[in-house]
């Protein structure tokens, strides 16, 4: 019989072609497994060549600059903040193997965040230090981004920091982290970011850095869908998964619009419309609930 790892991409079951697979009874991925699987992919973010990205960012106009800096600074500002506010979820390991993998997870959004500083410093050549190159992209993130990233995620880690052994913080925040803005925000931009640039072969120190990223980040959502899964078998916590996707869904549906268009509107977003980049969100999200357990709250939402 085939294994969870040769029927999807690291373990998430959003890249399941078949949908027969899809229900509660799938036996998912479990931390100790997923802990192994990051031993084997281990990647350094200093070492990837950005020489051709150095000679192809030169020849770029000044407007096409703007265009790739506003899209990659959602990425390098986002992965500052899953960096730095995930903590609290270490401390609320209920095993040593889910340490483990928590631990593994802490390495990988630094690394993440790690090869978007150099990215920023030796491409884009925004000089100073870390801070200055973040407080740059900060100009470039809308008001949903920061509603999410800088109110409710620091909002929610803090609650599981204050008590690391509160299970619907615990329940809450993983909805947040490896739900919506892993699963349903980060993934969808990386698929078609990572499509353009490759199709275009354009950046690609930074197409080669963006897809380790984007291997990383399945296998964090494989661990948040087992998470769910095995707590939402309980009673009481399907209701909290349900009323966090509620609440932070449309607010997410903001984070990627571009500057002059509102939610709903048509834009294009690295050559794919807003409605592909709506479908495949909705999709993913909607894949990975089926294994969990819970509905999905309104389509429109995602
Ligand atoms: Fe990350
Ligand atoms: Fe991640």
């Amino acid at each position: 019989m085939a294994s969870l790892l040769d029927l999807t991409s690291q373990g998430d079951v959003a890249t399941i072609t078949d949908d027969a697979y899809l229900n509660r009874t799938l036996q998912l991925m479990e931390p100790q497994q997923l802990y192994e699987l990051w031993e084997r992919q281990q990647w350094q973010s200093q070492a990837i060549d950005l020489e051709r990205d150095k000679e192809q960012w030169a020849e770029l106009s000044e407007e096409d600059k703007e265009e790739h800096l506003w899209g990659l600074s959602s990425f390098f500002v986002g992965e500052e903040r899953v960096t730095t506010q995930f903590s609290g979820l270490v401390m609320a390991y209920e095993d040593e193997q889910e340490e483990a993998f928590l631990t593994t997870q802490q390495v990988d959004e630094a690394r993440h965040m790690q090869f978007f500083d150099r990215w920023f410093r030796e491409v884009a050549g925004i000089d100073g230090g870390i801070q200055e190159r973040l407080a740059a992209s900060r100009s470039d993130v809308t008001d949903a981004f920061v509603e999410l990233f800088d109110e409710r995620l620091v909002k929610m880690g803090e609650r599981l920091i204050a008590d690391p052994s509160d299970m619907d913080a615990k329940v809450a925040f993983i909805t947040n982290y490896h739900m919506v803005i892993e699963g349903t925000l980060a993934l969808t931009g990386q698929h078609f970011m990572l499509d353009y640039y490759e199709t275009n072969d354009l950046l690609p120190g930074f197409a080669e850095g963006f897809a380790n990223i984007a291997r990383d980040e399945h296998r964090h959502v494989a661990y948040g869908t087992w998470f769910l899964q095995q707590k939402c078998a309980e009673d009481g916590y399907r209701e909290c998964v349900q009323e966090t996707l509620n609440d932070l869904l449309p607010l997410a549906a903001g984070v990627l619009v571009p500057k002059g268009y509102a939610i709903g509107d048509d834009y294009e977003f690295f050559g794919y419309t807003s409605q592909q980049q709506a479908e495949f969100a909705y999709s993913a999200l909607s894949r990975r609930l089926k294994v969990i357990g819970v509905g999905l709250p309104t389509a429109s939402a995602a």
